[in-house]
């Protein structure tokens, strides 16, 4: 049988994972990839075709076919066959499409392996991060994934590296609060800009935002509980990076020789001399597949402190959407292949950094 990777919208997210899986297909075990664009615009023409260029066949409504072939981009399938003949789905649309296209389509695609959503989907799957929360994963039962944002894979890679050892000390974190500085909008988008800093509101009656929220969550897959996680949110006027500034209150006295040991240890945690969110970026944009690098963050060391031994603050980068994206190219690997996927993603290795 045929490995069909489809991926639904081809935004910020859409675009580059379409781009990613035709370049790493091999390697991936993939043998096709697919992808669906619901609206035909002059604007997205060369988008469109230079992925069609690179391999992937494309589908669309039935009632937007004309309009797709009139502009000169030919679909291959209709959006409902190109669900029903994959192996895996990787939706990536925004704001609950996710969620109605599970009920619309997915639900009923029964030979499908399994399905994807992303940050915006909560109530999709059994929420995702790699190297958080792999081992929560189980073959066979969970067909509905979902991957955590950008922002919530960073703040659980903190958590899991500088309070929980990795993962060999799961009692040790006692609270952690995060304050999340987001970038207005992505360099590929025209809405939604900020002319000046944005103070969000804390929804979230117990965590403040979706972020903790979500971190809560993407721990409890693994039966951890904690309860004492907090996170607020500021959009600044920039389109560069996401920035979080957190403080973590630990059990055991640490310092920050010990934390930076954890840090180095873990390769998809990147450590930086740099102080701005335009240097990380432009480091990724030369340095990255595509401009993204697939660290789950990235950390200016020198900004890190230990107060008393168990107070631990710092700042991080969050990279672009190279988080989100490799996990999705993880996750997808793991429901075509859960024992040989690890092997797979090595071919991923050469946009992990250690230094930024
Ligand atoms: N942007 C980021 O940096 C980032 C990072 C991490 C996670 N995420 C998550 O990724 C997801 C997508 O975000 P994005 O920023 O990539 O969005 P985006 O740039 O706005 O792109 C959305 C895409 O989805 C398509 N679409 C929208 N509604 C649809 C529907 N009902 N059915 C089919 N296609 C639909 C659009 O297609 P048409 O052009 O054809 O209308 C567009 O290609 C969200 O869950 C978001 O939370 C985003």
């Amino acid at each position: 049988m045929s490995r069909i990777v489809h991926v639904i919208g081809t935004g910020t997210i859409g675009e580059p994972l379409i781009g990613l899986l035709c370049h790493l297909k091999d390697q991936l075990g993939i043998d096709e990839v697919t992808f669906n664009k619901r609206t035909p615009l002059y604007t997205d023409r060369s988008k469109v075709r230079t992925l069609l260029e690179r391999g992937a066949l494309l589908s669309t409504a039935e009632e937007t076919m004309p309009g797709f072939e009139k502009l000169g981009m030919r679909p291959s399938f209709t959006t409902r066959d190109a669900i029903e003949r994959s192996s895996v789905v990787i939706d990536c649309t925004p704001s609950g499409s996710g969620l109605a296209n599970k009920e619309e389509y997915f639900s009923s695609a029964n030979d499908v392996k399994g399905f994807i959503a992303q940050g915006s989907e909560f109530g999709f799957g059994k929420m995702y991060a790699r190297g958080i929360n792999d081992d929560a994963l189980v073959p066979g039962l969970d067909r509905y994934l979902h991957v955590v944002s950008c922002n919530t894979h960073n703040l659980a890679a903190i958590i899991k590296t500088m309070a929980l050892g990795n993962g060999e000390m799961p009692d040790n974190l006692v609270s952690a609060d995060f304050v999340c500085m987001r970038r207005a909008n992505d360099v590929s988008q025209d809405a939604g800009f900020s002319p000046s800093p944005q103070v969000c509101k804390h929804k979230d009656e117990r965590f403040g935002t979706h972020h903790a929220r979500d971190a809560y969550h993407l721990f409890q897959t693994q039966n951890l509980d904690y309860p004492r996680l907090f996170s607020s949110a500021v959009k600044l006027n920039s389109q560069y990076m996401h920035i979080l500034r957190f403080r973590i209150e630990v059990e055991e006295p640490t310092s920050t020789k010990q934390i930076l040991e954890r840090v180095r240890v873990n390769d998809r945690l990147a450590l930086t001399y740099k102080k701005s969110a335009n240097q990380v970026f432009s480091f990724g944009r030369d340095h990255g597949f595509f401009g993204r690098i697939l660290n789950q963050t990235v950390i200016p060391h020198e900004t890190l402190s230990v107060v008393n031994g168990t107070s631990i603050t710092g700042f991080c980068f969050t990279p672009q959407d190279g988080n989100s994206l490799l996990s999705s190219v993880a996750s997808s690997c793991w429901l075509l292949d859960p024992d040989g996927y690890e092997d797979r993603l090595q071919a991923l290795k050469p946009w992990f950094f250690e230094e930024v």
